[in-house]
């Protein structure tokens, strides 16, 4: 097992429909087994019993753009306090189906909220913690939707027009452009299969 104090977190983060749900369960499973360690597995918004309350709040009910930043981050309060902070503190691993980057993607890029406000939150609810690793699913808005068409009904976020989900990408592309070595990005155009291949060589080299 690889020592406590030194912190594990990895993020997957992309549009609706770019794959992240498709393979983070694979990616944890993977990853405690061919590293060895404790791996927890969550999900943003939600992964407590408040923040998933929280989470039906901010997909399903009309709300002011700011009050849905502000949710956001209080899910990822509870969720920090709750699960991140304990799980990394005792040497575990932590994988998170988005994270902080998807309030500066979505309410950033995608609703025009300042930069500068959601920076004040990040710094305030975790100053300290940035993921170790942030794997970026980037996908044409137009195909990630015709995904999603067949698969589910949509929410809040997802019944957005095509123009809000160009700006999202664009500003996860733009933050992963910033920060080269926290972030990888997959091509989420590409099968199952070839993205799972790419996965595995990550896990590799984050074993060693
Ligand atoms: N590489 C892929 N090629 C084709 N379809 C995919 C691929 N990855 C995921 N899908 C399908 O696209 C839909 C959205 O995938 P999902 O993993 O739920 O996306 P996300 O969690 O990023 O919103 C699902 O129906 C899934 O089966
Ligand atoms: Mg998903």
């Amino acid at each position: 097992m690889k020592q406590a104090g030194h912190p594990r977190f990895v993020t997957f983060e992309g549009v609706d429909g770019a794959g992240k749900s498709t393979h983070v369960g694979w990616f944890a499973e993977m990853l405690a087994a061919r590293c060895g360690v404790e791996v927890i597995l969550t999900r943003e918004p939600g992964g407590t019993a408040l923040g998933e309350a929280l989470r039906s709040l901010v997909l399903h009910r009309p709300m002011h753009l700011e009050t849905e930043a502000l949710l956001m981050f209080a899910a990822r309060r509870e969720l920090l306090a709750e699960v991140i902070e304990p799980a990394l503190a005792r040497g575990a691993w932590v994988v998170s189906d988005r994270f902080s980057d998807a309030t500066v993607a979505y309410q950033g890029g995608g609703r025009g909220l300042a930069a500068t406000k959601i920076a004040v939150l990040r710094q305030w609810v975790h100053p300290l913690l940035e993921p170790t690793l942030t794997v970026l699913f980037d996908l044409a808005p137009e195909v990630a939707r015709r995904r999603i068409e067949t698969s589910r009904t949509r929410d809040r976020f997802e019944a957005e027009d095509e123009a809000f989900f160009v700006r999202v990408r664009d500003a996860y592309r733009a933050t992963a452009a910033e920060d080269d070595r926290r972030f990888l990005v997959i091509d989420g155009s590409r099968t199952v299969n070839e993205i799972r291949k790419r996965l595995e060589e990550i896990i590799a080299s984050l074993c060693c």
